[in-house]
């Protein structure tokens, strides 16, 4: 990872550290993400509430509430526990649009001592906008953060 990934996941430490307070955590964990990255429309938590997926603290514009395990890009990831980086959401069976304007899309698996706890969702208007370099800090930033919740 490069160093400005680096200070960022230090910043988001930083953020969250000597805070229990789990909507807290996550608000400002969006919030940092929504600093840090260029080109999207959407970063946020979803969290599992009876196998379900219930929308959390995020940066952008009012999104869907409830997502069923297994449907659309969060609920597929969720339900694989893995990592899914959709570089045209068009193509993708079953997206779900919160906003028109999303093509590309990255949701990571939120996973603590094996217990799934929900995912984080990135969107973005361009088309490929994630690369596997944006993947591998994203799974660092999740990781960082899970160990707080
Ligand atoms: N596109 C997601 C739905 C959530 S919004 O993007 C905020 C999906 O297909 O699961």
């Amino acid at each position: 990872m490069n160093s400005v990934n680096i200070t960022r996941i230090q910043v988001l430490e930083s953020l969250i550290k000597d805070e229990s307070n789990q909507i807290a955590n996550l608000a400002n964990a969006s919030a940092w993400l929504n600093e840090c990255l260029d080109t999207i429309n959407w970063v946020g938590f979803y969290l599992i509430e009876d196998n379900e997926l219930v929308l959390g603290p995020f940066q952008g514009k009012t999104a869907c509430v409830r997502i069923a395990m297994g449907k659309g890009v969060c609920g597929t990831a969720a339900q694989e526990r893995e990592i899914l980086r959709i570089p045209d959401v068009h193509e993708f069976p079953g997206h779900i649009a919160c906003d028109a304007a999303s093509r590309s899309e990255i949701v990571i698996p939120l996973i603590k001592d094996g217990e799934l706890l929900g995912v984080l969702d990135i969107d973005s208007p361009v088309c490929d906008r994630f690369s596997e370099d944006d993947q591998q800090f994203l799974e660092a930033y999740a990781e960082t953060l899970v160990a707080y919740l």
